[in-house]
């Protein structure tokens, strides 16, 4: 996931910036603020889509090159998961 989100620990087979995939499912609930990421650090789903890195670089490349009306459609969409 980039250097950016590394938390410098090794756990088992896991690199310091390689994590375990979140499932999306189960944002049902309206919340203010989330906690989101392994340590909690992105308050909101745009915020945890841009700490992506490394591998997953080009998911948050692709959303970046979103207009504003799909981006609220997809961050919509991950809250009714
Ligand atoms: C449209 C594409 C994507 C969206 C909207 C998305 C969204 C998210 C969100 C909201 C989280 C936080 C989940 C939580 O904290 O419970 C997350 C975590 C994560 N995503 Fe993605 N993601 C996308 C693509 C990818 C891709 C392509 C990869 C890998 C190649 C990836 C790997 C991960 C990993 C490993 C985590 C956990 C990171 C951590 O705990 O610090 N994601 N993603």
């Amino acid at each position: 996931m980039g250097k950016g989100l590394s938390d410098g620990r090794v756990e088992f087979q896991a690199q310091r910036n390689e994590f375990r995939t979140a499932p999306l499912w189960g944002f049902k609930t309206e919340k203010k603020e989330y906690r989101l990421l392994h340590d909690g650090r992105a308050k909101t789903f745009e915020e945890a889509i841009l700490w992506h890195g490394g591998e997953a670089n080009r998911a948050k490349e692709n959303y970046i090159a979103l207009n504003k009306k799909d981006k609220k459609l997809l961050i919509e969409f991950l809250k009714g998961l």
